[in-house]
């Protein structure tokens, strides 16, 4: 298994669900985080969209836009060029990571995302999507929060902070 952790036919599968998304990967990058913020709403403070000061919404905000449209041409990129070049994966893994350092995000949120995007993922691609597809988009979002830090359990950093 090399550093992607996935087997040959289930990078394929990924190849191929990514292949029907690609084409409008812009509208779809913004409908996923608008479905992040819709179901799990505390995430969006964790962003500043406020580079566009004249939105009313988050729908018509262009730096939330801007945004997604890094987050998953970069998330895209794992799959376009990562998956046939683990080494590739392994460095954007680490930049992806280092771009997330300081912001709080955790492994458990990376699962959380994983999620959003394969229901997306179904809900548009519907009967196009493939049987193996969510087990091989899951073991693809372990690989990747595992590289994420483990959020600190309750009491840690005050316990800490008590001792210094
Ligand atoms: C595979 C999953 C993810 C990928 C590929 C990814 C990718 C990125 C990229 C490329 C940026 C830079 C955006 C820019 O410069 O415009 C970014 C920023 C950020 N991401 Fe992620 N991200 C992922 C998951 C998450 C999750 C789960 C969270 C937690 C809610 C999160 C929170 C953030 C925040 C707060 C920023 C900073 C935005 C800013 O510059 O103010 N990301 N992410």
């Amino acid at each position: 298994m090399d550093a992607t952790g996935l087997t040959a036919q289930e990078k394929i599968t990924l190849f191929s669900a990514w292949g029907l998304i690609r084409k409008d990967l812009d509208i779809h990058g913004r409908n996923m985080l608008l479905l992040l913020f819709h179901k799990y709403p505390h995430y969006v403070s964790y962003f500043d969209f406020t580079d566009d000061a004249s939105a009313q919404t988050l729908v018509d905000n262009k730096s939330l836009y801007s945004q997604s449209i890094h987050v998953i041409k970069t998330f895209g990129s794992l799959i376009e060029y990562g998956l046939k070049d683990p080494a590739l994966f392994n460095e954007t893994l680490k930049k992806i990571t280092r771009i997330h350092a300081e912001r709080n995000v955790y492994g458990k949120d990376i699962l959380t995302i994983g999620d959003v995007l394969l229901n997306y993922l179904a809900q548009v691609l519907g009967r196009q999507v493939s049987d193996a597809l969510p087990d091989a988009f899951r073991k693809l979002f372990v690989t990747i929060a595992g590289r994420f830090p483990v959020e600190p359990t309750e009491g840690d950093d005050k316990d800490r902070e008590r001792s210094s």
